[in-house]
């Protein structure tokens, strides 16, 4: 997903740079700003990272007041300079985060009309369409209207334009864009956290709502009614985000669980989700992508196990393809860090258009997918920069425990007490995560030799098998080691195939009622020669003469809070191992925090 950034203000370069700095976190391989100096454009553009830009900023005295700013994460066209925004026309600057459609059209009409091309994106048709209707004395918002117009697709557009008025224009269509009036200038951008500390009021445009920004306001161009833009709180100000002692920013998220699950179970009172009426619907779909496509899968296990519901899921890539059967009677759950997921977003619309209740499970409460649910609920994470995802999945499964609840009181499945069972269960949250991450540095070891391999296999049973798959996503997304995740009763049907001495598997086995079952499956890896590693309780060791670090205790906990306590060794290994292959862990390469594209 690309990133774009903004500002009209006496020295406009600034927040523009700093804002750029902090879209980092969301992936990239290219970025370029525009600034409109001593009446004319000038763009400057670099591959790699953002420093590779200041280093050629840095070789001329560069200021004015309008400043358009661009992190390229490719989708059309490589990384490069040439294909790196913003993109300019004549007089007119782009820059872009989306992707349209029918731009081979639009560049055919273009080049008709004796237009030429230096990029291989879809982006750059924008600049020459607007230049284009300038050329036939359009104003500025009309060409830009008319321009926007003719795009299919997703777009965020900011729109600098070399002309007296020094306007800088933004408008969208699916993707994410916020604007801000501040005390020394107005801005706008792809997300709240490229904003500034001058950035304490902020407004999500809707789509095709035209905003014109200049050093004296802020206003709705394409809205005859003279509509006030109601501004809102900015909570999403990554100033107040730093690393403190930590080496990156995952890290420091996986340490913050413990507090956040201080906070969410520091009562388990389940009222907020009482607007809820679990008892009016039949059927729960849950859609999700990535990671929380992993949470998806365990809420389905607690809402069937403790509240008697129906429920399916589904990977939001899928969903509105395979024409699923959606009853008005149905809840759809969309399960999304960021809220701006382009598969998620684009499902929920889908669920919407055949009358489904829809509800949005997000970490950023004024997203897309929680502004166009019907109702929507927040997780509580705090802003997550890392592009591994942690914290989030652990707050997503601590909501999700708390619905649980909500719905296990409304259907009366289960009676009073095993409710308030589950209920302490999750108080003990805080502690046990704490006494895991306290012996974070047996997960280093067993990171390790872990890294020695190319490949591994993930095993988990029950709801575990969700962990094993996103202890897998972890580590390859991170480490680009590659593995798999299986449920463990799956190996022999195929998988087992793969084992020998260089196939290394990882089971996660705390004491459940599974646990029989998985030490035969472990028994049947040993006995292929593959190496060996559990994330377990301390019985298993008694049946495996397994070293050190091949061997991690979880402590005794109750089994409908395992998955939440089981993750955690999983996402230190993929941190450690990450580490010690030294990669990137914050930015691992080709991937982005928020994937804005379908
Ligand atoms: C998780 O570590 C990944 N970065 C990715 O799978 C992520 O979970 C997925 O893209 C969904 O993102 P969302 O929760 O913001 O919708």
């Amino acid at each position: 997903m690309c990133g774009i950034i903004g500002a009209v203000a006496e020295t406009a370069i600034k927040p523009v740079l700093d804002g750029l700095g902090r879209l980092e976190y969301r992936g990239y391989d290219s970025s370029g700003i525009s600034l409109l100096s001593n009446n004319e454009i000038q763009t400057i553009k670099a591959q790699g990272k953002l420093t590779n830009l200041k280093q050629r900023l840095s070789e001329q005295v560069l200021d004015g007041e309008c400043c358009i700013g661009h992190t390229r994460w490719a989708t059309h066209g490589r990384a490069s300079v040439t294909n790196a925004h913003p993109h300019q026309c004549g007089q007119v600057s782009v820059v872009h985060n989306g992707i349209i459609e029918n731009y081979l059209q639009l560049k055919h009409q273009l080049a008709q009309w004796g237009h030429h091309f230096s990029s291989a994106t879809d982006s750059e048709v924008i600049p020459h369409l607007i230049n284009h209707y300038l050329s036939q004395h359009l104003s500025e918002e009309e060409a830009i209207a008319k321009t926007v117009a003719q795009l299919k697709g997703s777009y965020a557009i900011g729109v600098l334009i070399n002309s007296t008025s020094k306007n800088l224009y933004a408008i969208k269509q699916g993707s994410p864009l916020v604007i801000s009036q501040g005390n020394e200038g107005a801005y706008m951008a792809s997300d709240a956290m490229a904003l500034g500390s001058d950035s304490g009021k902020i407004y999500y445009p809707n789509d095709n709502e035209l905003i014109k920004l200049n050093t004296h306001d802020i206003t709705l161009c394409n809205d005859s009614s003279n509509k006030r833009i109601h501004y809102i709180k900015n909570k999403q100000s990554s100033d107040a985000i730093s690393k403190g002692q930590h080496s990156s920013y995952m890290e420091k998220e996986i340490f913050e669980q413990v507090d956040l699950m201080k906070r969410l179970s520091v009562s388990n009172d389940t009222d907020e989700y009482s607007s809820i009426n679990f008892n009016q619907i039949n059927k729960i779909t849950i859609i999700a992508c990535g990671t929380s496509y992993y949470a998806a899968s365990i809420a389905k296990s607690w809402f069937e196990k403790y509240a008697n519901i129906l429920v399916e899921i589904d990977i939001a890539s899928e969903y509105r393809y395979r024409s699923p059967i959606v009853s008005e009677k149905e809840l759809t759950i969309f399960v999304s860090q960021s809220g701006e997921t382009a598969d998620t977003l684009a499902a929920l619309r889908y669920a919407k258009s055949k009358k489904a209740q829809t509800l949005a499970l997000v970490n950023v409460i004024n997203s897309s997918i929680a502004r166009e649910a019907d109702f929507s609920f927040e997780i509580y994470a705090g802003p997550e920069i890392g592009v591994a995802s942690t914290k989030a999945f652990s707050c997503q499964l601590a909501i999700f425990y708390k619905m649980t609840l909500e719905a296990a009181k409304q259907r009366e499945f289960i009676d009073a007490n095993e409710i308030s069972v589950l209920a302490k269960n999750f108080m003990q949250l805080p502690y046990l995560m704490e006494k895991v991450l306290q012996r974070c540095l047996e997960m280093k070891d067993m990171a390790k030799k872990l890294t020695k391999f190319s490949n591994v296999l993930f095993l988990g049973r029950g709801e575990l098998t969700a962990i094993a798959q996103e202890g897998a996503l972890k580590l390859k997304e991170i480490s680009y080691i590659h593995a798999e995740a299986y449920a463990a009763g799956e190996l022999k049907h195929g998988p087992i195939a793969l084992l020998d001495e260089q196939m290394p598997v990882l089971v996660i086995a705390p004491k459940n009622g599974l646990t029989d079952k998985l030490l035969s499956n472990i028994q049947e890896v040993q006995a292929r020669n593959a190496p060996i590693f559990i994330i377990g309780d301390r019985s298993n060791k008694q049946y495996i003469n397994l070293q050190e670090d091949e061997f991690f205790e979880l402590p005794e906990m109750p089994e409908s809070i395992q998955a939440l306590i089981s993750v955690i060794p999983m996402q230190l290994l993929a941190l450690y191992s990450a580490q010690q292959l030294g990669k990137n862990v914050d930015q691992p390469r080709n991937l982005a925090k928020s994937v804005t594209v379908e």
